[in-house]
């Protein structure tokens, strides 16, 4: 059978497929084209495609140093490519998409540039010479916003310009022994977290509109990267978490009450009612946050109590900012229903605070080490 596959390619490239069957073909020819002069396989991670892409695949595997790997039980992109990663055989893995917007006519480059001794390279869209072709403003802001959110929360990447790139090499040694558990789109994000490489490089690109087919991406995505970012940031924990929520809760009705109380009851202006209610669940937040949610982080002093109080209340302010540009980007820009965009945006706010004041304003302490302040 498969006469083309060698026992051991230098390359395990993975492409991850839904509904392909209009470009499976071509990618593999193209990529055989760039990668003739070196050892490679190229595994398809099918999801049981509808569409037969899965069959069309396997009916190439002669000709080509191809394997399929269909799954019957599981959907979603960083998975499939978890998966794929398991079968490789190579020293060398690579991501690729199946639709042809990612130039497979680049791999040789980015195998030359790995072999100069990087743990990962990236195919970039945001280094000098790489884009995004007929990029609506819409997706550009989207991808930029996404962008800039990772990289708030997520201290290891920021000098990576993109690091959400779907189409990357790294070295087996990087994975190897870390568990990988992405949820969604986002596996080189998975990989340069969990992975820590230690020289991550860039080479550009031009990311091509896709001719045929359909995008998987739908709003469901956001959630789920959203949900992977909470899961890589990991800096305190499901039940810290739960708990900053719910404080967060408390924190709306004292707003909404105060708001009331002010307005009806004392006859203030709603606005100035609204900045003093505002202000005072801020504070009733904080104080809940440091007898509750991070009691076991205090320092002790007062002096060390009122600094807390402050980064708490500059990251609130912060909060309120990025709930507010995830409002209005949704609402002016997509075209979502402002109450549903809120929803994201409390969501994405929600997140930033938590990250920033479990890293920050309640930072854990070193082992062994005593609270020094007070
Ligand atoms: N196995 C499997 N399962 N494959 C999937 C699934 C799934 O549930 N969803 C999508 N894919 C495959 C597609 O068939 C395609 O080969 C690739 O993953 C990318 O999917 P698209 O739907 O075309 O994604 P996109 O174009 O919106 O986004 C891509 O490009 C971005 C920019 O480089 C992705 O690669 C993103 O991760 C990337 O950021
Ligand atoms: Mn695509």
């Amino acid at each position: 059978m498969k006469s083309q596959n060698s026992p051991n390619p230098e390359l395990s490239l993975i492409v991850p497929t839904y509904c392909e069957r209009q470009n499976i073909a071509t990618l593999i020819e193209r990529v055989h084209q760039s990668l003739s002069r070196y050892s490679y396989e190229l595994i398809v991670v099918d999801d049981n495609s509808p569409d037969g892409t899965s069959e069309l695949a396997k009916s190439l595997t002669q000709k080509y140093p191809v394997r399929v790997i269909t799954r019957r039980n599981e959907r979603g992109l960083a998975s499939a490519v978890v998966d794929g990663f398991k079968q490789a055989k190579g020293e060398i893995f690579g991501v690729i998409d199946a639709d042809l917007q990612h130039p497979p006519e680049i791999l040789p480059e980015l195998l030359k540039e790995i072999r100069n001794g990087a743990g990962v390279i990236i195919a970039s869209r945001y280094v000098e010479g790489g884009g995004s072709e007929g990029w609506s403003v819409k997706r550009k802001i989207v991808s930029k916003g996404s962008k800039l959110l990772a990289q708030l929360l997520l201290p290891s990447i920021r000098g990576i310009k993109d690091p959400l790139s779907g189409f990357f090499l790294l070295r087996r040694k990087v994975i190897d022994g870390v568990a990988l558990s992405p949820t969604g789109y986002k596996i080189l994000l998975e990989v340069l977290v969990r992975g820590k490489p230690s020289e991550v490089a860039e080479v550009p690109y031009v990311l091509r509109e896709r001719e045929r087919g359909e995008s998987n991406l739908n709003a469901g995505e956001g959630i789920n990267y959203l949900k992977h970012l909470y899961r890589l940031a990991g800096s305190g924990g499901t039940i810290r978490f739960i708990k900053f929520c719910l404080v967060g809760l408390s924190g709306v009705l004292v707003n909404e009450g105060l708001l009331w109380m002010l307005t009806e009851g004392l006859g203030l202006y709603y606005v100035l009612s609204a900045a003093i209610a505002i202000e005072t669940a801020i504070l009733t937040n904080f104080i809940l946050n440091d007898i509750w949610t991070f009691r076991d982080r205090r320092s002790p002093g007062i002096q060390s109590v009122l600094r807390r109080a402050l980064k708490f209340n500059l990251v609130s302010i912060a909060g309120l900012g990025i709930n507010m540009a995830i409002l209005l980007t949704f609402t002016e820009v997509l075209g979502i229903s402002y109450l549903i965009s809120n929803l994201i945006g409390i969501a994405g706010a929600t997140l930033w605070n938590f990250t920033i004041n479990a890293s920050w304003t309640w930072r854990a302490k070193p082992r062994g080490e005593p609270a020094l302040e007070g």
